[in-house]
């Protein structure tokens, strides 16, 4: 999605901007521009592609200036050109737009004697801004009047000609911060992009516009009232992106599942029971889970349906959170609604979450951004604690979303009298072994590039699994479309034969995830079925399972063996190891790979 920043600086601000908004590359982005105050006067660059393109651009027409705003768009209405890159001008008004504005046909017809330059409906914002000024009213009352016409969602940062020492930020939708400086102060889509300015960040709520000049800020509500927001303190680790020393940042994720999980389960349980710090969700009531998220959360929440109904007893419901309000679905008022996002800005999820207030008993979310959207409407935010993800494909923050689901499926069944002390002290140890078989999965990783050399060649590849394999087999298909680019379809093994198995032949290689868990046997019968057929089969399964059925096959990858119940968070390893070698020999952009966006934050 877009990254917006903003500075009120005390020094020339053009490479600030740019060094910040590479800082926000990992959301996503398809062109990028900036636009500074000198003499009064605004001035913008923009380019259409990776920043390196707007650099050039400064390099050879510098800007000049102590105030600017930063754009990386990520295209919504219009294509990835010039002309729809931000800022946006007109007349004396530039603005930076995150979100979509749903009335913006309207709003132009309003303005239909203004030159339109953009295909987009962010340019609307800036010239309805304009018109207002235009009509005599003061930037801050412009910018006031504008924001209360625009619906649907929107984080928006904005400079005037001839206002030197002003700024003014607003969010409706989608998030954004204010960052106090020495002297200075800034806005930002996230703390990330703040953090190598300043640690002490103040989060806009819903309706807020933020009034800075750089002694400081005014923030208004909705009501336009006066609101006094906390300035906190972010931890440095909470904006340190760097990829430690590895290729790409998804790499440096992959290889931090073994720690972040360890820190994570220490968290909820620190001993032989599940502990979590502060308030704790109470299931005792709950007579069904319904969750909801979208893309690799889903799939999470995929996995955790079969421990909530198999170690609780307890019915769940996972939806796909863009089909979820509009099913209109019937909320049981004992119902706890779970609502799982590493971002906690995924707009269809955050719409969801919304859907079920004043609806379920609770609401609770499984986030790894605190302060996000999600998080703050949210009765309870579990966090995951896997720190900053950058890439796009999420790795570290599917394993720990998983670590938290696992402890709040035991807890409830805790709370149901389904499970004893001893069973619960047995299955929380099984989940701290999960890191170091994490660790040794790893190890895996050279036998994974050579064979993904071929699988590299192949157009369409398909994964199996049965019980919550059938999941995994969902990730590991996601997984390598949306960083290779290959297409892949996972399905439930038993599913097959009944039309996908027409799709096989030697040309499609089949990945097989299998532990020997209770359906190990059916799921290699299914195997055996896509052999029969000349299907390349890929079997992923423990040292037993490979000498009991690995005769035959194309290659076996030999996973720790492991108690079944947690066996999905193990699996994980290999689904995301096949793809990023296989986008490694394709030459894809791995950590930002094209048409996609690390945190979707339009409908
Ligand atoms: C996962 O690899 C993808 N990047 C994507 O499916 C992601 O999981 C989805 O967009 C949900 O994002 P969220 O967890 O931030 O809500």
């Amino acid at each position: 999605m877009c990254g917006i920043v903003g500075v009120l600086g005390k020094h020339e601000v053009a490479p600030i901007l740019v060094e910040t908004l590479k800082r926000l590359e990992y959301r996503g982005y398809d062109s990028a521009g900036i636009a500074t105050l000198a003499d009064g006067r605004l001035d913008r660059r923009r380019a259409v592609g990776k920043l390196v393109n707007l650099s050039d651009l400064l390099v050879h027409d510098p800007l000049p200036g102590k105030s600017g705003i930063g754009h990386t768009r990520w295209a919504t209405h219009g294509g990835p050109t010039v002309a729809n890159a931000h800022p946006h001008r007109a007349g004396g008004v530039a603005v930076v737009h995150n979100g979509i504005i749903e009335n913006y046909k309207e709003l132009r017809a309003q303005l239909s004697g203004q030159p339109f330059e953009s295909e987009t409906d962010s340019e609307t914002i800036a010239r309805l801004c304009e018109h207002h000024i235009a009509q005599g009213l003061s930037p801050r009352d412009a910018v006031t009047r504008t924001v209360n016409a625009l619906e649907g969602a929107f984080a928006v940062a904005f400079l005037f000609d001839g206002e030197p020492d002003l700024m003014i930020g607003a969010r409706k939708g989608s998030p954004l911060a204010v960052g106090h400086g020495d002297g200075e102060m800034y806005l930002g889509s996230d703390a990330i992009a703040l953090g190598p300015m300043t640690d002490r960040v103040t989060y806009l709520e819903e309706g807020d516009i933020a009034f800075l000049t750089r002694s400081g800020v005014e923030i208004r509500d909705a009501d336009g009232k006066l609101a006094n927001r906390d300035v906190r303190m972010i931890a440095g680790q909470a904006t340190q992106i760097d990829k430690g020393g590895h290729k790409h940042f998804m790499a440096k994720e992959m290889f931090e599942q073994p720690t972040v999980l360890s820190e994570c389960l220490a968290y909820y349980a620190p001993g032989d029971t599940v502990a979590i710090p502060g308030q704790s969700p109470d299931f005792t009531d709950t007579d069904r889970v319904t969750m909801v998220a979208c893309g690799t959360a889903h799939i999470a929440c995929q996995v955790a349906k079969y421990w909530f109904e198999q170690l609780a007893g307890l019915p769940c419901d996972v939806d796909i959170a863009s089909e979820f309000r509009y099913r209109e679905p019937p909320i049981s008022g004992r119902a706890t609604a779970l609502f799982v996002s590493q971002s906690g800005e995924t707009a269809d999820t955050l719409a969801a979450l919304r859907y079920t207030r004043d609806k379920a008993a609770t609401i609770l979310s499984v986030v790894n951004v605190a302060e996000s959207s999600i998080a703050r409407e949210s009765d309870l935010a579990l966090p995951i604690m896997a720190g900053v993800e950058v890439g796009v494909a999420s790795t570290k923050a599917f394993v720990c979303q998983l670590g938290v689901l696992a402890n709040l499926a035991i807890l409830a069944a805790r709370q149901k009298g389904r499970i004893d002390a001893a069973r619960e002290a047995e299955l929380l140890a099984q989940l701290r072994a999960l890191p170091g078989l994490i660790s040794q999965a790893l190890m895996g990783e050279e036998q994974i590039r050579r064979r993904t050399a071929k699988l590299a060649q192949a157009t369409s590849a398909l994964f199996l699994g049965r019980g919550p394999m059938y999941p995994m087999a969902l990730e590991g298909a996601l997984k390598l479309k949306e960083i290779s680019y290959i297409h892949a379809e996972g399905y439930a093994s038993g599913e097959l034969k009944h039309g996908p198995i027409a799709l096989v032949d030697k040309a499609v290689p089949v990945i097989v995830l299998a532990p020997r868990d209770a359906l190990f046997d059916k799921t290699i019968s299914n195997m055996q079925e896509v052999m029969a057929r000349d299907g390349r089969v890929w079997l992923v399964t423990d040292a037993v399972g490979a000498a009991q059925a690995g005769d035959g096959v194309w290659d076996t990858l030999v996973m720790p063996a492991i108690d079944p119940i947690f066996a999905p968070i193990l699996y994980a390893i290999p689904a995301q190891l096949i793809a990023y070698h296989t986008a490694l020999h394709k030459g894809t952009d791995v950590d930002q790979p094209r048409n996609l966006a690390k945190s979707v934050t339009v409908e």
